[in-house]
């Protein structure tokens, strides 16, 4: 039987354990020892709902606290302040004071929300993440960034607010499409590629595996990914500094889902091309050796995700959504990059002219990413 897997993020009196494994969304005993008081609410969406595993959390605390259950409508276009609404109406209606605790199951639109839910309801309440596909049990749930979009923006609305708990039931992953598993190893990869040589290693002799669905393989990945993620988000909590290159990949890859219309290609998708393209850059700047270019186009490819933008797009398309990303600094356009594998750095170091080339490359030749 594979065990389950945990680890700490440390973050002094906010400090809390991530579980990774089969069946936990079925273990009070993990969860009841974590709540602020004797209520809870379950948040969750339609989709998550019907397969039943808000339902399984929800049995498996009902002995030890009043637990009610909302089931939100699906998808990126409904995190918004007007489905937090509903959250704080339910909250409110049925008497939840500050001692109650959300739970959020699912993916992780649900898990933002509810997070900055927790933040906010009461000048903020006990939070605990049960994430449901691959991109929250590596990345969304752990950090403490909570949030939901503006019509002028995504994610412009947010607040830190770390969970008292992260509980990753990797049978949960089973019933998530092919799709959806790949764009949550694309952020799995990012790991590898920004902090960790050997997890890229292992990554090229496990990816048929975690494309299975191999059980002890997916732990390994997101107990390895959330410990990444947890040492630089202890390092930068606020994203000051180094927190930023968790970004690889993501300049590019905002440009292609904001030209492309976001929903049409997932975010891990176009971090997919943009890992691949940030890359090819840092080759072109000497950074990075051609075998280990290659090397990170094959496991891109591998995983089932794109290793070019969509056909049709221009350079300048490009510069002109890459010239707003969060990280330009008084014009200048930064950048994460690699400094061989396992080594990334955010920098504005670069002659124009290269990533202009880089661009060219990409936009010219369509999908030739060698
Ligand atoms: N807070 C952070 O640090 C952080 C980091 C990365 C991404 N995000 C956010 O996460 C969101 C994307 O998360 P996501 O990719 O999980 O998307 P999602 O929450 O929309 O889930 C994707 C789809 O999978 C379905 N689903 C969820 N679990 C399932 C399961 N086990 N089986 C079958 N279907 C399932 C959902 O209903 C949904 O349709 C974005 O809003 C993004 O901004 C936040």
């Amino acid at each position: 039987m594979t065990s389950i897997r945990s680890l700490t993020v440390s973050l002094g009196e906010r400090s809390y354990p991530i579980h990774a494994g089969p069946g936990l969304l079925d273990r009070g005993d993990l969860v009841v020892p974590q709540l602020a008081g004797s209520r809870a609410l379950i948040v969750t969406t339609e989709t998550v709902s019907g397969l039943g595993y808000a339902h399984r959390l929800q049995n498996a605390i009902a002995g030890d606290a009043a637990c009610d259950c909302l089931v939100l409508p699906d998808g990126e276009a409904h995190k918004t302040l007007a489905t937090c609404m509903k959250v704080y109406d339910h909250l409110l209606q049925q008497r939840h004071d500050r001692h109650t605790t959300l739970i959020a199951v699912g993916g992780g639109v649900v898990g933002d929300m509810t997070g900055f839910v927790a933040a906010t309801y009461q000048r903020g309440v006990r939070f605990i993440q049960a994430p449901t596909t691959l991109l929250a049990q590596v990345d969304s749930s752990v950090g403490g960034k909570t949030g939901v979009n503006h019509p002028l923006g995504k994610n412009m609305i947010g607040a830190f607010h770390q969970p008292a708990l992260v509980l990753a039931d990797t049978d949960t992953l089973q019933s998530l499409p092919q799709r959806e598993l790949a764009a949550g190893l694309a952020e799995v990869i990012k790991y590898g590629l920004v902090r960790d040589r050997d997890f890229f290693r292992w990554l090229e002799h496990a990816m048929d595996a975690l494309i299975r669905g191999d059980t002890a393989a997916l732990i390994n990945a997101i107990l390895v990914s959330c410990r990444i993620k947890a040492d630089v988000v202890a390092a930068d909590e606020t994203e000051q500094g180094v927190r930023a290159i968790l970004n690889l990949g993501h300049t590019f890859g905002h440009a292609i889902e904001a030209e492309s219309g976001y929903g049409n290609w997932l975010h891990g998708e176009a971090v997919g091309a943009g890992m691949v393209m940030a890359a090819w850059l840092s080759r072109a700047l000497d950074w990075l050796a051609e075998d280990e270019l290659s090397r990170i186009v094959a496991l891109v490819r591998r995983a089932g995700l794109p290793t070019a933008p969509p056909p049709g797009m221009t350079p300048e398309q490009f510069l002109e959504r890459m010239a707003v990303d969060k990280k330009a600094r008084g014009g200048r356009i930064r950048l994460v990059l690699q400094q061989g594998i396992g080594a990334a750095t955010v920098t504005a170091d670069f002659p124009p002219r290269l990533l202009r080339q880089t661009l060219e490359h990409f936009t010219a030749h369509g999908a030739r990413t060698d």
